[in-house]
């Protein structure tokens, strides 16, 4: 089973995505994770693409579709993946659907979470993460506990984009490129939507339900 989550900055993709790469044993492929790794690292694909990852604009496509290629040709990973944050607009929807045939597999579920604008600077500006484990947090709603054996209140951090005026961008750059995308889905029939500001077990609650029908 092939899964994108789809959905605004900080509408829980990733949060999500943990929980069903551990039960249906999948793969997580997050655009966004791997550019961060490159920004931390330092390379020169990081330093290329600091500026326009802090600013809330889309990195270049070519850039992006080269890092899907990688993981999408690997056996390892055939029918195993839960895209994350890809595709974003519509050249990505379609270099996808290019490679997916290529590879002999296909998308079986897109599951779009709804979430406000007033929601979502909420849970940005309250986000962490440990700098140890990668696990993430979030001030507001769901903090870490005191007795939280590695995520120390020293390990966490905030991310770069993560402050009110960046989220604002993303948010614009989502309705202006990415919300384009669900009706290249749509007319695949692949889109389910689910409320995304109710609780995140209530929120995985309904997915299971959704993923669990494909798995039979
Ligand atoms: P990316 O890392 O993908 O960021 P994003 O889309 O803005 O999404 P986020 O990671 O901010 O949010 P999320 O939906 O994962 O929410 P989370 O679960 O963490 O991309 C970053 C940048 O990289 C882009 O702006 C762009 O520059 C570049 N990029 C990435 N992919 C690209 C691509 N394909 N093409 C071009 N450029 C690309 O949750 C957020 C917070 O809310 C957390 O604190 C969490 O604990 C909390 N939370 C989650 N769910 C709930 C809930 N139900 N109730 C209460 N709190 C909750
Ligand atoms: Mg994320």
């Amino acid at each position: 089973m092939n899964i994108i989550i789809f959905g605004p900055p900080g509408a829980g993709k990733g949060t999500q995505s943990e929980f069903i790469v551990k039960k249906f044993n999948l793969f997580k492929l997050s655009t966004g994770d791997l550019l961060r790794e490159e920004i931390n690292k330092e390379t020169s694909l990081g330093l290329k693409i600091t500026s326009i990852v802090n600013s809330g604009s889309l990195v270049s496509d070519d850039i992006i579709n080269s890092l899907i290629e990688n993981i999408v040709s690997n056996q390892t990973y055939k029918n195993k993946i839960i895209f994350d944050g890809y595709p974003r607009n519509l050249p990505q929807a379609e270099n996808l659907n290019k490679l997916l045939l290529k590879y002999d597999q296909r998308i079986d579920i897109v599951i779009r979470l709804k979430v406000s604008l007033n929601v979502i600077k909420k849970r940005i500006t309250g986000r962490v993460i440990c700098s140890k484990c990668g696990k993430t947090f979030n001030e507001f709603f769901n903090p870490p506990k005191d007795n939280e054996k590695c995520c120390k209140k020293e390990f966490l951090q905030k991310r770069d984009d993560d402050n009110v005026d960046v989220a604002i961008k993303r948010f614009e750059t989502y309705e202006n490129s990415t919300e384009p995308v669900l009706d290249f889905y749509k007319k695949m029939n692949l889109v389910k939507d689910v409320n995304g500001e109710i609780d995140i077990e209530s929120i995985y609650s309904k997915i299971n339900d959704y993923l669990s029908v494909i798995e039979g």
